[in-house]
C-alpha cells in the first residue's frame, strides 16, 4: 500500500469516527432534551394554600395590608432545607383580596439585603404606585403604595420588578396572588369558597441542585431557565382533596420562562371562565388552556365522586419549530396537581351562561396605532433604557397595538396598567381563550397580534409604565420598553432618577 493510500484510510476513519461521534452526541442531546414527569411519581404532598392576607381598615376606609420581603428556608422535601425568599413567610406570599371601589394601601418592607420592589401585575393604578423598576425599595426600606381598585373581578398577582434581576427574585420565591371581587362576581353562582372549591394554583418549574434551587440555563435553552419538575403553591407532587362537584382553579403561570398547556389526561372538557383581567362574557368549553409566563386563567372542572384526576401540562405543537419545541420546552409534559374527589360530593349549581361584561375596548374608537417588533435583543430594535421613554399615550384614548414575533423563538407581551382586548391573531378573529380581558399574550414565532388598549390615566408625564416580554430572562436582558400617559398636548419627561434621554415619542413604524 502506498503511503498516500494509508494516509487516506486513516483520514477516512478519523472522519467517520468524528461524524459518528457528533451524530451520536446530537442524538443523545436530542432524545435527552425533553422533560416529562408524567406518571413518574406519586403525588402525596398535601397542596399548600397561600393564606388570605390579613388586613385592617383605616379610619378613612382604606384597606391596609402588610408585606415583608425576607430570606428564609423552605423544606420542599422533608428534611432538606432550601434557601428561599418570600413575603411574610419563607416562600411565595399571602393572597391579597380586595373589592372594586375599595381603597387599598400596602406597607411593604424589604427585609432582604438587596434592593427589590413589588409590582401589581394586571392592576390598573397610577404609574407611581405600579412598582416597576423605578419604584425600588432599598434593604431595610419601606414603600407604601395606595390606590382605588377600579376594574372588574380578576385573578391578578404581585412580584418584584428590579431591572436586570426580576428572574432571580421571582425564582427565589417572591410572588403572590391578588384576587379582586366586584358586585357582579360575588353574586354569580360560581365556586367561590377560597381553598375549598376555589383554589389558587400557582405553577412554577424548578430544578434542584442538592438542596439549593438551581437557576442555570442549559445549552440551547434560549427562552431562559427551564426546570425539570413543577410545584404548585410551593408544593412538590401536590394533591388536594375536594368535596364539591365543581372545582374552580385559578391558574397562574408564575414560572420565569416556561409555557404550559393545561388539561386532563382523560380529555375531559374544562370550562374557561376568566382570563388575566377577569370573567369572560360566557364560559368556554375546551380541552386545554395554554399559559405563558405571567398569564392567568380561571377554569372550572367537573369531578366524579371518588376519582383521582391529574391536572397535567401537555406538549405544545404551536410552540415553534421542532428544534424549539425540543430544546425550548415545547415537547415537555408534567403532572401538575392531583385532585382527589371525596366518595360523596356536594352538588354544585351549574355554571351561569352569562358571566362578565367586557370593559376592554373593541378598537373602533382607536385614535392611533403603534407597532412592536419583538426581538430578544430588544423591542423595536432598542434594548431597555431606564431613562428613555419609548412611547407617549394620551389619557382617555384608545389605541391599537400591533405586536409581532418573527424572532425564531417564543416570546410573550405584557403591558402594565391596562387590560386589553385581542382583536386579531395573524389576521383572524382570536380563539375563545383570547376573548377575555388580557394583560399578557403568548406570541410563538410567526405570530402577529392586534390589541386594543384604552388608557384612562391618571396622567403622569414623568413616571413610566412598562411593556415587555414576560419571559423574565428576556426581560432582564432588555426586552422591555417604557410608556407614559399624558394629558392631551403634554410631553413626556425624562423619568426621575433615570438620567437618560427621551425617546422619540411620536415614533411609528411600518
Ligand atoms: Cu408581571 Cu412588568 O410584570
Ligand atoms: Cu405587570
Ligand atoms: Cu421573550
Amino acid at each position: 500500500m502506498s503511503r498516500f493510500k494509508r494516509v487516506l484510510i486513516v483520514l477516512g476513519s478519523v472522519v467517520t469516527v468524528l461524524v459518528l461521534a457528533v451524530g451520536g452526541l446530537f442524538a443523545w442531546l436530542w432524545t435527552g432534551a425533553d422533560v416529562s414527569t408524567v406518571g413518574k411519581a406519586s403525588f402525596d404532598n398535601a397542596l399548600a394554600i397561600p393564606p388570605l392576607a390579613e388586613s385592617s381598615v383605616d379610619k378613612d376606609g382604606t384597606r391596609v395590608f402588610d408585606l415583608r420581603m425576607r430570606a428564609g428556608e423552605t423544606e420542599f422535601e422533608a428534611g432538606r432545607k432550601t434557601p428561599t425568599w418570600g413575603f411574610n413567610g419563607s416562600y411565595l406570599g399571602p393572597t391579597l383580596r380586595a373589592a372594586r371601589g375599595e381603597r387599598v394601601r400596602v406597607r411593604i418592607t424589604n427585609g432582604l439585603d438587596e434592593a427589590s420592589g413589588v409590582h401589581w401585575h394586571g392592576m390598573h393604578l397610577p404609574a407611581r404606585m405600579d412598582g416597576g423598576p423605578h419604584q425600588m425599595i432599598h434593604p431595610g426600606g419601606t414603600w407604601t403604595p395606595h390606590w382605588t381598585v377600579d376594574q372588574p373581578a380578576a385573578t391578578l398577582w404581585y412580584h418584584p420588578h428590579p431591572h436586570g434581576s426580576t428572574e432571580q427574585h421571582v425564582r427565589k420565591g417572591l410572588a403572590g396572588m391578588f384576587i379582586l371581587d366586584d358586585q357582579r362576581s360575588t353574586k354569580l353562582s360560581l365556586p367561590k369558597r377560597y381553598g375549598v372549591d376555589d383554589l389558587p394554583v400557582i405553577v412554577q418549574d424548578v430544578r434542584f441542585d442538592g438542596a439549593k434551587l438551581d437557576g442555570g440555563r442549559k445549552i440551547m435553552q434560549n427562552v431562559g431557565f427551564l426546570g425539570d419538575r413543577t410545584m404548585v403553591n410551593g408544593t412538590l407532587r401536590p394533591y388536594r382533596e375536594v368535596r364539591d362537584e365543581l372545582i374552580r382553579l385559578r391558574l397562574l403561570n408564575a414560572s420565569t420562562a416556561r409555557t404550559y398547556a393545561f388539561g386532563f389526561p382523560d380529555g375531559r372538557a374544562l370550562s374557561l371562565i376568566a382570563t388575566d383581567g377577569g370573567l369572560l362574557e360566557r364560559p368556554e368549553s375546551m380541552e386545554r388552556v395554554q399559559l405563558s409566563p405571567g398569564e392567568r386563567a380561571e377554569i372550572v372542572v367537573r369531578m366524579r365522586a371518588g376519582e383521582r384526576v391529574m391536572l397535567r401540562s401537555f406538549p405544545q405543537d404551536n410552540y415553534g419549530d421542532s428544534w424549539q419545541r425540543r430544546f425550548g420546552g415545547g415537547d415537555d409534559s408534567f403532572d401538575v396537581l392531583e385532585l382527589r374527589a371525596a366518595r360523596k360530593l356536594r352538588p354544585s349549581p351549574e355554571i351561569p351562561t352569562g358571566l362578565g361584561e367586557l370593559e376592554t375596548p373593541d378598537g373602533t374608537d382607536a385614535v392611533r396605532g403603534r407597532y412592536f417588533d419583538l426581538k430578544r435583543s430588544g423591542i423595536n430594535g432598542r434594548s431597555m433604557g431606564m431613562g428613555r421613554v419609548d412611547e407617549t399615550v394620551t389619557r382617555g384614548t384608545t389605541e391599537v397595538w400591533t405586536v409581532r414575533n418573527s424572532n425564531g423563538m417564543p416570546h410573550n407581551f405584557h403591558v402594565h396598567d391596562v387590560q386589553f382586548r385581542v382583536l386579531e391573531v395573524n389576521g383572524e378573529a382570536p380563539p375563545p381563550a383570547l376573548r377575555g380581558p388580557k394583560d399578557t399574550v403568548f406570541l410563538p414565532n410567526g405570530t402577529t397580534m392586534k390589541l386594543a388598549l384604552r388608557f384612562t390615566g391618571p396622567a403622569d408625564p414623568d413616571t413610566p409604565y412598562m411593556y415587555h416580554c414576560h419571559l423574565l430572562y428576556h426581560e432582564d436582558e432588555g426586552m422591555m420598553g417604557q410608556f407614559v400617559v399624558v394629558e392631551k398636548g403634554q410631553r413626556a419627561q425624562a423619568p426621575s432618577g433615570g438620567g437618560g434621554t427621551l425617546g422619540h415619542s411620536g415614533h411609528q413604524h411600518g
